[in-house]
């Protein structure tokens, strides 16, 4: 998980039939979708509802590969427990969400899940420095959260560039959450990004009936980012 880890592409199913979660599942993972990312909002923390722990219980045994959980919610620390068991195998908190978030990366390693920290886009990396041997994984959000298929914002290519530097040889991934397309993966891949969050532009033209555009999709995202690494 440095920046040369193999590219890791995860769909977000906030872009899947919420009526057949379980088959849109089966039909990523066929198409080679490395981790399925499952995006959970409270309508307080951000301006939309999904799902909870329960939604998250009834998915998991149809996930194979790793279930990657973005908690855009506050307070995170109440709910830790529910979603671990559940199994949640990465548990993704804001730092924005609450005062006490070293306390909130405590709680998610306690109740044996990976633990991740995501950024909001005008969130500086000044105060990641004494969070940085809590977590396996940092997520730099390239829209403000809420809502799937929204604009890439260009700004935070240099962040995730600045981050990589940070975490030096520390075994951390850096997931990049938003607009991510062929067009904008191989900017953050180029960044140091090594798992690429992508809703919309995975799920385009598919559907659980008929998942090959999925594949296609994944693919195309997967490549251009490869490219960029090649070519850095
Ligand atoms: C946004 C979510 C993202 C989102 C990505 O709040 O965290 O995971 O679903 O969707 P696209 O790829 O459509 O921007
Ligand atoms: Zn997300």
């Amino acid at each position: 998980m440095t920046a040369e880890s193999p590219i890791k592409i995860a769909p977000s199913i906030l872009s899947a039939d919420f009526a057949d979660f379980g088959r849109e599942i089966n039909g990523l993972e066929a198409q080679g979708a490395d981790w399925i990312h499952v995006d959970v909002m409270d309508g307080h923390f951000v301006p939309n509802l999904t799902f909870g722990p329960q939604l998250c219980r009834a998915i998991r045994p149809h996930i194979r590969t790793v279930m990657d959980v973005h908690l855009m919610i506050s307070p995170v620390d109440p709910y830790v427990e529910a979603f671990a068991e559940a199994g949640a195998d990465i548990l993704t908190a804001h730092l924005e969400a609450g005062p006490h978030v070293h306390r909130t990366l405590q709680a998610i390693r306690g109740a044996g899940c990976k633990a991740g920290l995501a950024l909001n886009p005008g969130t500086g990396l000044s105060d990641l420095d004494p969070l940085l041997d809590m977590v396996d994984l940092i997520c730099v959000m390239s829209v403000n959260p809420g809502f799937g298929g929204q604009k890439f914002i260009h700004g935070q290519i240099a962040k995730v560039s600045a981050l990589r530097r940070m975490i030096g040889d520390r075994p951390v991934h850096v997931e990049v959450d938003g607009g991510i397309t062929p067009e904008t993966a191989p900017l953050m891949a180029g960044a140091g990004a090594d798992v690429l969050v992508a809703g919309s532009a995975v799920f385009k033209g598919g559907s659980a009936d008929d998942p090959t555009p999925y594949g296609r999709n994944i693919r195309a995202i997967r490549e251009a980012a490869n490219a960029a690494r090649t070519a850095a």
